[in-house]
Order: structure tokens, then sequence, then C-alpha cells
């Protein structure tokens, strides 16, 4: 079996490194404070909190995840909350919730016959926020009956705000009570409006949990991790683990990939050179094509000519702007901020241009051209 999973979250057992993260989440949930994890797509914001899940457990606390990914409703926000404690809560308090659940009010559904304009109004009718209160106040009437703290894990919690653009206040006039109850950690990878949400004085939540980024992995722990899963497996991935560093720039699934791939071309027995190493990696474009192609597609002309400058890293952003044909101004500017918003790019202080792509086989792609393979 190939140690190395690259397409879910990963379990607990098998994630590199993350230990401080993991601890500090853990210490600023049990001390009864709320955090918000923010970080690009595929970076392990879901693998950390599962074993987030598993290390408040180890404190007596109950642990629910919940994710808001395409939630299109306040109904059906209602009902992904509802039906995680369902499915997750463990022992007696699974059994109190069975009962509990009985005597929530129904979540309005909507029904397919209703059309998008009966959707639309749902979305926004107020009536649809009583039961979803309702299901946020599960953590406290749980604490008054059993006495046991819960951590409530909201993963893609941006996506909150495709329900009602009020969800936040929603959320945030329930959970203000919930004190000794139960801690909140919200996580987003869409990192301009989880800023929004959570850093600007006019929401709701604003001020309402400490940050924490997840930096990119480090080279020493991923090495050690490639070296030894490949041992573990009676490989050795030889001479391919230092370009293989150098591509994955510490991006976590695409270490994965990377390593996945290798092994894949790596015999039983065998140790894996240059030849294998430039097949895995080949193999990687091949793979993610469609991918990047549609990211680029969905850029517009002045935001394909930053990434480009900024997957070049050649000269400034706004020299190589005008030499891929863009006029000079503001817009470079309002294009750098939506692709950092969106996750695409981050500022690195180390690079020319002051910024670099956030998925390495993005830029490598981007900066060779942007052809087919
Ligand atoms: N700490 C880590 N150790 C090993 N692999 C990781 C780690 N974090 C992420 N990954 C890889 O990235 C992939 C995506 O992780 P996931 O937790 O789903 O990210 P996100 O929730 O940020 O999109 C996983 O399948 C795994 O291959
Ligand atoms: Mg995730």
């Amino acid at each position: 079996m190939n140690p190395f999973r690259y397409s879910e979250p990963v379990p607990p057992a098998e994630l590199i490194d993350r230990d401080e993260e993991t601890k500090v989440l853990v210490e600023t949930a049990v001390s009864g404070n709320n955090s918000r994890l923010v970080a690009p797509r595929r970076y392990g914001k879901t693998s950390l909190l599962n074993r987030l899940g598993d290390a408040v457990a180890k404190e007596g606390w109950n642990a629910v995840y919940v994710d808001f990914f395409g939630v299109l409703t306040l109904a059906d926000v209602s009902a992904r909350v509802e039906r995680a404690y369902a499915d997750q809560l463990q022992g007696p308090v699974a059994a109190w919730f069975a009962g509990f659940r009985r005597r929530l009010r129904p979540s309005l559904r909507i029904g397919a016959d209703e059309g998008v304009g009966a959707e639309l109004d749902l979305a926004l009718d107020p009536a649809a926020e009583p039961p979803l209160l309702e299901r946020l106040s599960i953590p406290k009437r749980m604490f008054e009956r059993t006495g046991t703290r819960t951590l409530v894990v909201f993963d893609e919690f941006q996506d909150v705000l495709t329900a009602s653009d009020r969800a936040d206040a929603v959320i945030r006039s329930e959970i203000q009570h919930h004190g000794d109850a139960a801690s909140y950690v919200f996580a987003g990878s869409q990192l301009g409006m989880m800023r929004s949400l959570f850093a600007d004085k006019r929401r709701a939540l604003y001020g309402q949990a400490r940050a924490l980024d997840l930096s990119p992995l480090d080279p020493a722990d991923v090495a050690e991790y490639v070296d030894r899963r490949f041992r573990d497996t009676n490989r050795d991935a030889g001479e391919a683990i230092g370009p293989l560093l150098d591509l994955a720039q510490g991006h976590p699934q695409r270490t994965m990939l990377l390593a996945h791939l290798l092994w894949e071309r790596t015999p039983p027995g065998g140790r894996a050179s240059e030849q294998e190493w430039l097949d895995a990696a080949r193999r990687a474009m091949v793979e993610v094509q469609d991918e990047l192609r549609a990211i680029w597609t969905g850029l517009s002309a002045g935001q394909r000519r930053v990434l480009t400058a900024v997957a070049e890293n050649r000269e400034g952003i706004y020299a190589a702007g005008r030499r891929h044909g863009g006029s000079r101004g503001g817009s470079a500017k309002a294009a750098v901020d939506v692709l950092v918003d969106t996750g695409e790019i981050y500022a690195d202080p180390a690079t020319t241009t002051g910024y670099r792509v956030v998925d390495p086989l993005l830029g490598e792609w981007v900066a060779g051209g942007r052809m087919g393979t």
C-alpha cells in the first residue's frame, strides 16, 4: 500500500509536524477561547482539525466537526450542524442528543418544486433563523444537562455568507452565551472572506477568535517523514528527496502527491534515482493539468499577468506586468489583492516580486509557458 495520501485529509497519526499548531489550538479551546485557522485550500486544515478533535477528546471534551462547504441557505447551515451532532457524539451525550433532537423544530427545507425564486426568498427569510439558533444552542444545552464541554469546529466557515450575509451575526448572537460550555474553531480557505469576517470592525465576529495561520511544511520534517515512510515499506527515497523538497516547496498536498508518485515508481527493495524522480514529477504535472488550466481560466487578464510575474520571479511585478502586455497603474495592485485573497499567492519578502505562488506546480506550469503536457 502506498503510504502517501494526497486526495483526502490524512489521519492524525500520519500528519507531518503541526505539533505546535495542535498545541496552540488545544490550549486556546480548553481555556475557553475561540480560534480561527486560515490557510489556502489543501494546506492541511481539515487534517489538523481532525487531530485537534482527538486531542480535546483526551481532555474529556466532546468534539464536533461541521463542514459548511457548499451551503446555500440557513436551512442548509442548520441541517449541517444538526447532522454533525447526530453523527459524531459518543457515549452518554449521544443518547442525550437522540432525545433532544426529537424536540427540535423542523428547519426549513426547500422542496424541489419551488424553484430558484423560492430558494432565494427563503435564504433571506428571517423564519430560517429560529431553527438555526436552536441548533447552535446544542452545546450549551448539553453542558447544562451533562456537564460536558464541547469543541465545535466550523470548517469552510466563509461559506455561511453564501447562505446569508447576516449568518455571522446570527451565529454570534447565540454562541456569545456559550462561555464555559463550548469553544469554537472557525476554519476557512478563502483568506479574504475570512479576514473580513473576523478583522472588520463592522462584522459581528470581529475580534472573536484568535488567528492561527498554517505555514508551509519545514523541509527537515518533510525529508525525515518521506525517508522513514519509504524505509518502512522496504524502499529508499535516495537522491530523489532533495529535488522533491525543491519542487514541493513545503506545500502539504503537493509534497504528498509527489512522494506518492515517486514511491509508485520505486520497486520493492529499490532506491529512487534521478530517473524515477523525473518520471514522478512529469506525471504530477499531467495529473494536475486540468486543475491548473481551470484556475488559469478563472483569472482575469490582469490577474494572469500578475500570477506570471510572481511565478517567474525575475523582476518586480509592475515591470513584469508591462513586459507581459499589461498597462501600468493600480490594476496590478488590485490583481495582487485578489490573488492573495483567493489563496493563489502569498507575501514572501525573500522573493524578487515579494510574493510566491501557493501551489508550486501551478507556479512551474505558469513560469514554464502554460502549455499542455
Ligand atoms: N501535515 C500534513 N502532513 C502530511 N500531509 C498533509 C499535511 N497537511 C496536509 N497534507 C496533505 O494535504 C492534503 C489535503 O489536506 P486537507 O487537510 O484536506 O487540507 P485542507 O483542509 O486545508 O484543504 C492531504 O490529503 C495530505 O495529502
Ligand atoms: Mg478542508
